[in-house]
């Protein structure tokens, strides 16, 4: 028999998931909406604050559902389901009927807070709030809510459809009955979910903040990206330093770094430069293709002074 997850609750404290809702429409919430939409085949609704944004996040949940019709992998009934299934609107109040809301919104506590407040007041007391913040406290998020205890991290990676791991994050507060429906969600998404304690950063970020922090420190301490690159070339990881920080966003990997120098200044650099280049959006210069060609001019500008 398999075992249980460390620390995991008895299965049969989950409720079941029959509609999805979605904070946010950007690049992490539209890859939600595919994933949830294609394993639980459950509608899905996806919300963000304009027509604008939700419409972008709808037609990159439909090409994804595209291409995996295009690779076989669905055929033509399942992605006409699956595209019936999602629906994006900039009105909450469809969340009402949801079991499982999660949040993708921009990663500042009073934004997550405002939408956790404004959340509960639609769903019903049952529904399961999720977070996937990388670094925020979720401690202070349930602060905002009537029932903290039906609040949990649920840490996704880059790119969602790819990387297997979902980190469970239970608070003080979080429930059995929400702990499971959470691991049984992420069995439902084909993903394997560990469970890791509400501190800065959880487990991966951690590790991963401490790989990418040293790699911007020594470049802001003059050594070039090249040489940082290719000093990891052999040490087998799937992508360079600075792609990955690309992966995931300057912005957020700014953010990632930044709550891990705070939390543990001894532990953690502060970059320098990381913020400069978050704002001005690149390292690597690509070709049409997406292909890593080399470093972008103006990024090794910042980084020289
Ligand atoms: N979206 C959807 N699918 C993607 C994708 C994306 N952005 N990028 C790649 N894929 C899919 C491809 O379509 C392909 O699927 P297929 O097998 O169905 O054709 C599959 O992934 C493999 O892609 P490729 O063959 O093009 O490329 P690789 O073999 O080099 O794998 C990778 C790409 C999986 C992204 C690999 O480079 C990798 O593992 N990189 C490291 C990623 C990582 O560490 N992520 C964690 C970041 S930290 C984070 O997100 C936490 C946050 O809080 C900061």
């Amino acid at each position: 028999r398999a075992k249980r997850p460390a620390g995991a609750p008895d299965k049969k404290l989950a409720k079941p998931v029959t509609k999805v809702g979605i904070v946010g429409a950007g690049l992490m919430a539209s890859q939600f909406a595919t994933l949830f939409v294609r394993r639980l085949q459950v509608p899905v609704v996806i919300t963000d604050l304009d027509q604008a944004r939700v419409d972008k996040g709808l037609a990159y949940v439909y090409d994804e559902i595209d291409k995996l019709h295009g690779k076989g992998r669905i055929g033509d009934d399942e992605r006409n389901r699956l595209k019936a299934l999602v629906h994006g609107t900039t009105d909450r109040t469809e969340f009402a009927d949801c079991d499982w809301v999660i949040e993708a919104v921009f990663e500042e506590l009073g934004v997550k807070q405002e939408v956790f407040a404004s959340i509960e007041k639609i769903v019903s007391p049952e529904a399961v709030l999720a977070t996937n913040t990388s670094g925020l406290s979720i401690e202070a998020m349930a602060s905002v809510l009537e029932h903290p205890e039906r609040l949990v991290g649920f840490h996704f990676f880059n790119p969602v459809a790819v990387m297997p791991l979902i980190e469970v994050v239970r608070t003080a507060e979080t429930d059995d009955a929400t702990l499971a429906t959470a691991m049984a969600t992420a069995r439902a998404l084909k993903k394997t979910a560990v469970i890791t304690k509400a501190t800065p950063g959880f487990v991966v970020n951690r590790i991963l903040a401490k790989v990418l922090g040293e790699a911007m420190h020594a470049v802001d301490t003059g050594t070039s990206f090249e040489v940082v690159d290719h000093a990891l070339d052999r040490i087998g990881l799937p992508m360079t330093p600075f792609e990955l920080l690309e992966l995931v966003g300057l912005k957020v990997g700014a953010h990632v770094l930044d709550t891990h120098h705070a939390a543990f200044p001894d532990r953690f650099f502060e970059s320098t430069n990381l913020h400069e280049l978050a704002q001005y959006g690149k390292i690597l210069e690509r070709d049409s293709k997406g292909r890593v060609k080399g470093y972008d001019k103006k990024a090794l500008k910042i980084v020289s002074g």
